[in-house]
């Protein structure tokens, strides 16, 4: 399977940035944290969340050896103090445990790659010190119309031998009202889960594609022959185009779910 391509990725860092901002405006970071990045990608967040909190330690775990060479990058362009108490590792987040060592366990736009989700949230909860607060953010935008059309269009019938069963393998992202209740079941106390819209001005619906060629079409573009890929590209964006009705301007609606929880003072 083809790695990850931060550059790709990063083209649209100010629209990937608003929910990060989003937590950000209400995670109480204190001195001395101790933070975990779960799928930190090209390593951003991660160095915004050390750059907010005095004299912590944090470190991004991402299971892609692409992401992780950026995010190295990222951190050799960092102070040496900033340098000294950030690391990233290549580590596959399903199999993330680490009793009660963080105070923060922070994962954006991350576990929606994983099937078994309570059991992360479980080890998650475990490895937060007590009183520690665990906040995540995943894409929820099934609804909008990039995703739709992407499903349609692996329906087709050129198409489907090869695509048909790919969105069936997704994990599925659930409600707020179901996260809710694991986190609780967990154990987790001062739960609080809840969606929110971010609209994202574009140029045109073909930059709907590029967004999603970093992200919801890798599962798609990596199972078909790369001879192919254009021709699938371009069939998406002619879709898109039809749907939102213009090659012109358009609002990208992305609906995303944040979970918020913290493990209980002993
Ligand atoms: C959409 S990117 C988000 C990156 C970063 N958190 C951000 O917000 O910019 C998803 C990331 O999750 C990582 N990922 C997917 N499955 C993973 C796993 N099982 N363990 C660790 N990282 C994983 C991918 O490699 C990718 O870097």
């Amino acid at each position: 399977m083809a790695d990850w391509n931060p550059q790709l990725y990063n083209r649209f860092r100010h629209y990937r940035a608003e929910p990060v901002e989003h937590i950000f405006s209400r995670l109480a970071l204190k001195d001395h944290e101790n933070i975990v990045d779960l799928g930190c990608g090209p390593g951003d967040n991660t160095v915004e969340l050390i750059k907010r909190s005095d004299d912590s330690i944090v470190r991004g775990i991402d299971r892609s050896p692409a992401m992780i060479e950026a995010a190295n990058a990222l951190r050799a362009k960092q102070s040496d103090d900033l340098q000294r108490r950030l690391s990233f590792a290549v580590g596959d987040m399903a199999r993330f445990e680490a009793e009660r060592k963080y105070s923060i366990v922070f994962s954006n736009a991350a576990l929606q790659w994983l099937r078994d989700q309570r059991a992360v949230l479980s080890n998650c909860f475990r490895a937060l010190t007590f009183g520690g607060q665990m906040v995540m953010q995943m894409p929820a935008n099934e609804h909008e119309i990039g995703k739709i059309e992407l499903g349609a269009l692996a329906q087709e019938h050129e198409w489907r031998p090869v695509l048909g069963g790919i969105e069936e393998s997704f994990q599925e992202v659930g409600s707020p009202e179901r996260y809710a209740l694991m986190l609780t079941e967990i154990g987790f106390a001062s739960v609080d889960c809840y969606y929110h819209t971010f609209r994202h001005p574009m140029e045109r619906p073909g930059d709907v594609v590029e967004w999603y060629r970093a992200t919801g079409l890798r599962p798609f573009l990596n199972v078909l022959s790369a001879n192919r890929h254009d021709e699938f590209l371009a069939s998406y964006r002619a879709r898109l185009e039809r749907a939102y009705g213009t090659t012109g301007p358009i609002t990208f609606n992305f609906r995303r779910v944040f979970l918020w929880g913290r493990r209980p003072e002993r």
